[in-house]
């Protein structure tokens, strides 16, 4: 069974010793000092330091030992499985932070002049062409540094059309089903409008009779998550893009889960009108912790003249930026985006090719269903919404059984798994489903990883039915036990940095 290291490591401030170093700068030279004397005195009155510094004082071997030790007590996608629903945690190839990292290209500045990084617009204008090829739209804008940014420009795009149309006032709903991604409602909201939710069906789809009900003069949009949070490919497509414009309505795209259509389906050819897609997911690049991403939006040829400036354009011989865009929703981000994110995502495509990707689409739906049909045969767990159908990057389980029979639920699955050297999958999500256990194992993982998943699964199943206890205490073998769940997520418990710490612990920095 696997072990997590347990060191007890003390915080980096709390190992340091006065005196000690890690690199010792170049004496100044003698001849500058006769000329300018004390060398503190080049710095201008105003901008030097008053009071010390303090900085933890230590030799080079000890910071590389206290962060090596912290990296042994952590998981992370080159550890293992890491089948977190909805995130695609996939293994990012190395060479891609190799090329993102090439001085030639990430010690370009944003405030350069456009005639000297003409390369790194060449760069972004070939990636927005791809993206654009990708899903089917007309132009791509990559400024939006994650997907709820993305989503947050689109509905900002729904205004800025309605307004142009002169129906702004009117059109104050955004409908979004019950099976999409959280997110969804909150972007539409912050964007000024209504939320309108409507349910799904037995299939898990969009319940068409709701939303025929649902649609009206006062729709502005219609949000749809696809493949939807239950992982599965929405059927009545074409019937849900007829019903909404015909009512004048725009069409969305949530394409933060674009891992299993890459290649095969693309988003503009169904009739959306906006489309956004999470780089940092489907793109090979890392995520977690917060960020960085990358949210990049498609647009139809009618929309594109609202997309945030500056625009890259090329005119056969130079890349400008282009600020003259009169029906632009304005800015959306500094300078172009989240950059070095962007970079990976270009080696990534470049390196994968078209069949590559597609090859990236068909492995994730394959290993996505096999967990599917392996997991569906254990005691304790459902499949609901039509077990008989097939998924497409991520599957969702219910433990709601297991819970019943033995008092374990979702939550003490989870944990579990950590006993086992898997990361857990997403849980309590989609709310749609009790006790959830929202799966995606990606294409980056090889058969004998899934089936390790699935016998730990099997495994602790079994657990809960003979010895529950050891499940509902769980975990044993990590470096750290269970967590008190609030307390570990409250900012009034939580120290994120040494200042919040010392604040905490009444002390000065
Ligand atoms: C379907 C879907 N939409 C939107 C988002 C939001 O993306 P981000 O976390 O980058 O803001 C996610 C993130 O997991 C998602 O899965």
């Amino acid at each position: 069974m696997f072990r997590q290291a347990d060191w007890n490591e003390p915080l980096i401030f709390n190992l340091g010793r006065n005196g000690r170093r890690g690199h010792v700068l170049p004496r100044v030279e003698e001849d500058i000092r006769r000329t300018v004397g004390d060398v503190n005195m080049l710095i201008p009155e105003n901008m030097r330091r008053k009071s010390q510094l303090r900085l933890p004082e230590l030799s080079e071997v000890e910071v590389v030992r206290h962060f090596t030790r912290l990296s042994e007590m952590n998981y992370g996608v080159d550890s293992g499985l890491y089948p977190l629903g909805s995130c695609t945690m996939k293994y990012n190839p190395k060479i891609n932070e190799l090329l993102a990292n090439l001085p030639t290209i990430n010690m370009v500045h944003p405030y350069q002049d456009e005639s000297t990084v003409q390369g790194m617009l060449e760069i972004l204008y070939r990636l927005e062409r791809w993206l654009a090829e990708i899903t089917g739209t007309y132009e791509v804008c990559l400024q939006p540094a994650a997907g709820a940014h993305g989503e947050f420009l689109g509905t900002s795009l729904m205004r800025a059309y309605h307004n142009f149309n002169g129906e702004l006032e009117k059109r104050r709903e955004v409908i979004v089903p019950d099976s999409a991604h959280g997110t969804n409602p909150a972007s539409a909201a912050m964007a000024g409008f209504n939320v309108v939710v409507v349910p799904s069906d037995e299939d898990g789809c969009v319940n068409i009779e709701a939303l025929k009900e649902a649609v009206s003069e006062r729709t502005a949009g219609l949000m749809l998550t696809n493949p939807n949070t239950l992982g599965i490919f929405e059927k009545n497509i074409e019937e849900i893009a007829k019903i909404v414009h015909e009512t004048g309505g725009l069409l969305y795209y949530d394409g933060a889960n674009l891992n299993p259509i890459l290649g095969k389906a693309r988003p503009g050819d169904m009739g959306f009108d906006i489309v956004h897609i999470n780089i940092h997911k489907t793109f090979g690049t890392p995520h977690g912790g917060g960020g960085p991403g990358a949210g990049p939006v498609g647009v139809s040829e009618e929309l594109a003249k609202f997309l945030p400036v500056p625009r890259i354009v090329f005119d056969g011989e130079r890349y400008h930026l282009d600020y003259d865009r009169p029906h632009s929703v304005g800015k959306i981000r500094s300078f172009y985006g989240n950059v070095a994110v962007l970079l990976k995502a270009y080696a990534y495509i470049l390196s994968l090719g078209f069949e590559g990707l597609k090859e990236v689409a068909e492995v994730s739906v394959l290993n996505a269903n096999y967990l599917m049909k392996k997991l569906r045969e254990i005691k304790g767990l459902t499949l609901p919404y039509n077990s008989e159908k097939l998924r497409k990057h991520e599957c969702v389980f219910s433990a709601k059984p297991l819970k019943n029979d033995t008092g374990v639920s979702a939550l003490n699955i989870a944990k579990r798994l950590l006993d086992y050297g898997l990361h857990a999958p997403t849980i309590y999500f989609p709310l749609i489903v009790d006790e959830a256990l929202m799966i995606e194992p990606t294409e980056t993982f090889e058969k004998e990883e899934l089936d390790r998943f699935v016998e730990a699964m099997r495994k602790i199943c079994e657990e809960a039915y003979t010895n529950p206890e050891l499940v509902l205490k769980a975990p044993h073998n990590t470096a750290t036990s269970r967590l008190d769940e609030v307390k570990a997520s409250h900012p009034r418990t939580m120290a994120l940095s040494w200042r919040m710490y010392l604040k905490k612990n009444k002390q000065n920095l």
